[in-house]
């Protein structure tokens, strides 16, 4: 990237450092917590990749405002707000599934995510971006793929930690999909599976359910790489995760005519 902001540079060299926490317990996890499910967990990884970044953040910005995954939020009156995913696909992780990365995107008020980057530390994948700026793997421009059908499509999704009556419908639209589509994969890293919509590895994603560290970063690597990436409903991406969907615009409307269909607006409340 041309020219890039001291925010990305900064961003981009903490990343790497907090994969190394990660890959320091990687393999090794024997033990583990639970969070809001039996099924949603926590580790000594996840705590200390997201101590590591936030003590890095507020030395180097103490007046800007950081809401992260596993400590809540700081507000300050700043302008500029970090969102830290400091493990992204701890099941994985648990498991010794190398599908995980550190998460960081930076808000600026009246815009949006102005950067982001997301570390896959163990296969070594860098993905960054700047509004604007265009999108990057390893200092690589990426793109987006061209299909235009459904029938050409490969989709990735994911599934909520809480199993209710959403959680149901997420399987109707799962076959829905599953049908029209080459296939449907479930990887388990929501901002792993942004960026691969951002490099063509898949020609579209969607999910409900998130949180705002899940998607904050790899939304914008996926926009800034020619992704379309909205609400189910083609309106406005809510900040906070309770939908999203990211394609290559080609097929966006094929897929939010489907998300947006009557029988799933449960998902909608
Ligand atoms: C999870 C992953 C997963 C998604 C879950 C998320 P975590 O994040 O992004 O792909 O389906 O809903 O909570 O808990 O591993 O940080
Ligand atoms: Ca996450
Ligand atoms: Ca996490």
């Amino acid at each position: 990237m041309k020219n890039p902001s001291e925010f990305l540079t900064f961003a981009i060299v903490i990343a790497k450092e907090a994969g190394k926490i990660q890959m320091e317990y990687f393999g090794k996890i024997t033990a583990f917590k639970k969070k809001s499910t039996n099924i949603d967990l926590v580790t000594n990884a996840d705590i200390e990749s997201e101590k590591y970044i936030i003590n890095q953040i507020t030395r180097k910005y103490p007046n800007h405002s950081i809401l992260a995954e596993e400590s809540g939020d700081t507000f300050n009156e700043s302008e500029y707000l970090w969102v830290i995913d400091p493990l992204d696909g701890t099941t994985n992780f648990t498991h010794n599934l190398p599908i995980f990365s550190v998460s960081i995107g930076l808000v600026k008020k009246n815009i949006g995510t102005v950067c982001a980057v997301v570390f896959n530390p163990s296969a070594d994948k860098c993905f960054y971006a700047e509004y604007k700026k265009g999108s990057f793997l390893n200092n690589k421009p990426i793109k987006c793929t061209s299909n235009n059908t459904l029938s050409d499509s490969l989709l990735v999704t994911g599934f909520p930690y809480l199993h209710d009556i959403k959680y149901d419908l997420s399987f109707e639209i799962f076959k829905e999909f599953y049908d029209k589509t080459r296939g449907l994969r479930r990887l388990g890293s929501a901002s792993l599976d942004l960026c691969f919509v951002a490099m063509g590895r898949f020609d579209g994603y969607y999910e409900f359910g998130l949180k705002p560290w899940d998607i904050c970063a790899g939304s914008l690597i996926a926009t800034e790489a020619g992704a379309k990436v909205t609400d189910w409903d083609n309106s406005k991406l809510p900040f906070d995760g309770s939908r999203i969907i990211a394609t290559n615009g080609y097929i966006h409307s094929k897929m939010t005519d489907i998300l947006s269909k009557e029988k799933y607006k449960k998902i909608f409340k």
